[in-house]
């Protein structure tokens, strides 16, 4: 249920509850209207820019990290990608050979697993609690992984936000063995109650953090654009596979986003949609509330998706089955291990759905696990 892995349509009239998408309507068309016409204003020039990016950009962007994030950059230390996607791409392509060790979160996102292992790399499964990657692991390999990749702000899919003590201990492990974190910040913004945490990159003074970030959450993954903050040593290279992979993302695109982000239009919509998606995950909240005996909802914090761990005897599959002939589609979490899932549960992205959506897909689901509860009950009995 990927939205970047091609499927058959789902039926129209059903509720999906999909991974990695936000909402875009609560942005005012006036202003995307506005901000698209400024873009445009001048015609395109005549040959391809910095395969860097758009300098305007950059420099928005470097304040907008400043502001946001705590990481001090400047506009040339930043490369524009065509999405989170093509920066890890680059990463793995200008950094792995097929004898390297890649440290990588079990359970992880899919798609990044995937092309940091289609470089021929072996990968390491590194257990994830509730604090996150579970970092002591590390010291206990053999041979240290040349790269780490970790969702800090957001586990994916669990959830969890890496402990600050545990940030400390990573950048330390990273130092020592000089291996590189790279650090997936792909829905940092969205957070609710609780305390932001900083960046691994803005704790990083020596240079072992490549940083991701995208607009694919706060705005839509249907821009295609993000960013990549990389280690000086490892700049030139970066931007060698950016030119000759695709020259540079496309120009009107940057020139919109440069415009979104130093007219403050994002910091406004990402501040509303704070509220948006804060209201969102409290009546995700309120629907399993009633049945936490049998599903438990977590990571509720942060991001646009939450995690409902199953009770142990109530098969995730099934769950999912049941609900799929309601009109409801779900994921269940197994799809996110490289190896025997230790977890049964389902992922239920909410960034995507209506109000109304998220109240009747919830209850239904709700019902099929009552229903499901039941009938074990009755088995028993
Ligand atoms: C953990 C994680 N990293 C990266 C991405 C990819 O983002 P992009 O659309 O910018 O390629 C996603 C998208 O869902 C994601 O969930």
């Amino acid at each position: 249920m990927f939205p970047e892995i091609s499927a058959p349509l789902p039926d129209p009239h059903s509720i999906e509850f999909r991974l990695g998408t936000p909402t875009i309507t609560p942005l005012s068309t006036r202003i995307w209207h506005e901000v698209w016409r400024k873009a445009i204003e001048h015609l395109p020039p005549n040959m391809c820019g910095s395969p860097k990016g758009d300098p305007r950009l950059r420099a928005a962007l470097a304040e907008y990290l400043g502001r946001a994030r705590g990481i001090a950059c400047q506009a040339e230390d930043l490369i524009i990608t065509s999405g989170a996607t093509q920066a890890l791409d680059l990463l793995a392509r200008a950094i792995l050979t097929p004898e390297d060790l890649v440290g990588f979160e079990e359970p992880g996102y899919p798609v990044a697993r995937h092309i940091l292992a289609a470089s021929g790399a072996r990968m390491l499964p590194l257990p994830v609690d509730d604090d996150g990657l579970c970092v002591d692991q590390l010291s206990q390999c053999p041979r240290a992984p040349l790269l780490v990749h970790v969702t800090p702000s957001h586990q994916y899919p669990l959830t969890t936000r890496l402990s600050v003590t545990r940030r400390l201990t990573l950048l330390d492990w990273a130092q020592t063995n000089d291996s590189l974190i790279i650090e997936d910040d792909y829905d940092s913004e969205f957070r609710y109650h609780a305390p932001p945490l900083p960046a691994l990159a803005s704790l990083d003074t020596t240079g072992h953090v490549a940083y991701i970030g995208t607009f694919s959450k706060v705005l839509t993954p249907a821009l295609r654009i993000g960013y990549l903050l990389v280690p000086p040593p490892l700049r030139e290279s970066v931007e060698r596979l950016k030119r000759f992979s695709d020259y540079h993302t496309s120009w009107p695109t940057q020139q919109a986003l440069a415009i979104l982000l130093s007219e403050g239009h994002l910091d406004r919509h990402i501040r509303r949609m704070r509220h948006h998606y804060a209201h969102k995950r409290q009546l995700l909240k309120e629907v399993f509330a009633p049945i936490t005996p049998l599903a438990q909802l977590r990571g509720l914090d942060a991001g646009l998706h939450a995690y409902l761990e199953l009770r142990a005897d109530l098969d995730a599959h099934r769950v999912a089955q049941e609900a799929r002939g309601r009109g409801i589609l779900v994921s269940t979490i197994d799809i996110c291990y490289a190896g025997t899932p230790d977890r049964n549960g389902l992922l239920l992205g909410y960034g995507g759905l209506s109000v109304k959506d998220i109240a009747r897909g919830g209850q239904i689901l709700r019902e099929v696990i009552e229903h499901l509860a039941g009938e074990i009950r009755e088995d028993v009995g």
